[in-house]
């Protein structure tokens, strides 16, 4: 499908107008020109030669694990740790599109998943491991612990009505801590949806901060990417704030989770994979129900995130989760009646 990303004579990224079909589940990435000095550049397309099969005399690619809008996520066997009779000398790699390495802040947007990500200690928040640059082919990459296991994206495909409430909810408490420390930590993840979220071997783990920011005054060294000149969205779980290039925060990644969360328990996407202000012109929010699956007191807490107006969607991380835990004391539960 093409990129719906383009730039008007201002050189602003705009969204073209509304279409039906749904569109892709990949990040949209817009840069418009700068006339700011750029920052420096670690990597440039023209010094990029293919991928080798040994990263930094010491990591060797296996496989091909995943690929999004920024970048490539390879499988990998440090040789250093085998050396050193590691059982499990594995570690998934990440390196950058080379259509993206052209952009000034490329290997900027890298260091920052990977400084964010470190920042984020937590079960449910993938682990780095570290940030490298390859002098001989000149690839910037990161390496990461290798999940084994399967995107929430992948297993929709699986499960196309969704899932039970036990199996659901296995998902969305960890998911909802993870979100909820990450917030309380000063980060918002920028770019939740299915595919930024691994169901692996050893439990629910979010990941992809590639997008991410982290509060003024936290990490402040950290290069701040600046939407002006670059914007990036997943069309299906932006907020309208997002698309309408207003600042990121806590709110913005509540209505990507609930639109998760709606989509694990129903098999469907709340708006049919609309852009949230698609979605909001044709008032689809009116014909929302409760997926089949869901205590009825958790809907009222899952409705909040989905509110288009994010003065509206006033609720937090940890609140959805309370919600999720125990739907009977949520404040707002009582009883609230399916409407068929
Ligand atoms: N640590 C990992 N272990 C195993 N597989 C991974 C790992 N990290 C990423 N993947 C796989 O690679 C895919 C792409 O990774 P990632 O989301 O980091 O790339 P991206 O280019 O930033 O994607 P996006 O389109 O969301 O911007 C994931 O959806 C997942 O299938
Ligand atoms: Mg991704």
């Amino acid at each position: 499908m093409t990129n719906p990303v383009h730039s008007n004579p201002d050189g602003q990224a705009v969204i073209d107008s509304p279409r039906d079909e749904p569109p892709a589940d990949l990040t949209y990435f817009a840069f418009t020109p700068s006339e700011k000095p750029e920052p420096a550049r670690v990597l440039t397309s023209a010094g990029l030669s293919a991928m080798p099969d040994i990263l930094a005399n010491r990591y060797r690619i296996e496989r091909l694990l995943g690929a999004g809008g920024m970048g490539a996520v390879y499988r990998a066997r440090d040789l250093l740790a085998e050396q050193y009779g590691d059982p499990d000398p594995y570690v998934a790699l990440k390196v950058l599109n080379p259509d993206f390495v052209e952009s000034p802040d490329a290997s900027a947007v890298l260091y920052s998943e990977f400084c964010l990500t470190r920042y984020l200690r937590h079960d449910n928040v993938l682990r780095v491991h570290g940030f490298h640059v390859d002098t001989s082919c000149q690839r910037a990459f990161i390496t990461m612990e290798l999940m084994r296991g399967l995107t929430l994206d992948k297993m929709l495909c699986e499960r196309p009505l969704g899932l039970p409430w036990k199996e659901l909810r296995e998902i969305v408490l960890p998911l909802l801590d993870a979100l909820a420390y990450a917030h309380a930590r000063g980060v918002v993840h920028g770019d939740i949806k299915p595919s930024n979220i691994m169901l692996s071997e050893e439990g629910v783990r979010l990941f992809d901060f590639g997008l991410g920011q982290a509060e003024e005054g936290i990490l402040s060294g950290l290069p701040h990417l600046s939407r002006e000149r670059f914007n990036a969205w997943t069309p299906g779980y932006a907020a309208p704030e997002l698309l309408e290039h207003h600042s990121l925060t806590a709110r913005t990644d509540i209505y990507a989770v609930a639109c998760v969360i709606y989509e694990l328990a129903s098999g469907k996407h709340p708006f049919r994979h609309l852009t949230s202000t698609q979605a909001r012109d044709k008032h689809l929010d009116c014909g929302l129900r409760v997926p089949a699956c869901l205590p009825n007191p958790c809907w009222p807490a899952l409705q909040t995130a989905l509110a288009f107006d994010a003065g509206a969607r006033a609720i937090t991380a940890g609140q959805m989760r309370h919600a999720f835990t125990s739907p009977s004391s949520w404040p707002w539960g009582g009883k609230i009646r399916k409407p068929w």
